[in-house]
């Protein structure tokens, strides 16, 4: 079973997830929490050079780089964990792809979706949870963190409502797959959407 995490910067995916991972554990469930880009030592090392504000990298590189460490993440922790009937939660994978390089940098959707089935082998998520928030109240909340800004957040607003658009846009093509849910919630509320979501889903698949 593979649930996904996506929204734009800021929007609590990160808080949910890990939410989501410590109720699932103490359930007893066999559960596992990675992210992307990252998530392996090859991808964790990768992002530290790629997310760094004052590096040029070009969108089909950029494309190819997040490609390159989604294969590492499928081969090494994905594919063997859900081989093993386990839970897998993952803070950005396929979607991630499609918003920012295809919507975002305006990368061939088709490519995109040609790669992604490449280094997926084809694995898909079974459930993508999109917290969706104003880029505004999205970069507040950065801020109220002490973020620093990466490669992605230094980027215009205008950029990041694309992606905020592109999420949903993705949302409304594959409904049964896409649970969105309203970030301006408070995070308890949040958390309880979507384990009810996570819940039910479970249960659909007997486990
Ligand atoms: P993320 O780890 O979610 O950043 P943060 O922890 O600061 O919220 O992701 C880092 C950036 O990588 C994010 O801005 C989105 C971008 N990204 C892509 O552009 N394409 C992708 O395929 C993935 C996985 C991430």
């Amino acid at each position: 079973m593979l649930i996904t995490f996506e929204g734009i910067e800021g929007s609590g995916k990160s808080t949910q997830i890990v939410l989501l991972y410590n109720y699932l554990k103490e359930k007893g469930f066999d559960v596992v929490k990675t992210r992307e880009p990252g998530g392996t030592v090859f991808g964790e090392d990768l992002r530290k050079v790629f997310l760094q504000q004052d590096v040029h990298i070009f969108p089909l590189s950029e494309l190819l780089v997040f490609m390159a460490m989604r294969a590492q993440l499928v081969e090494e922790l994905i594919g063997p964990a859900l081989q093993d009937g386990k839970i897998v939660l993952c803070d950005r994978f396929v979607d991630a792809s499609y918003a920012y390089q295809g919507y975002g940098r305006g990368i061939d959707l088709g490519i995109i979706e040609t790669l992604n089935r490449l280094v997926t082998k084809g694995i898909r998520p079974n459930l993508t949870v999109v917290l969706d928030c104003n880029v505004s109240e999205g970069f507040k909340r950065k801020a109220a963190n002490g973020f620093s800004m990466d490669r992605f957040e230094k980027e215009e607003a205008t950029f990041h409502r694309k992606i905020k658009r592109s999420y949903l846009k993705l949302s409304k093509e594959d409904p049964k797959r896409f649970f969105v849910v309203d970030g301006k919630k408070r995070v308890d509320d949040i958390h309880m959407l979507i384990r009810d979501k996570v819940e039910q889903l479970l249960k659909n698949h007997g486990i």
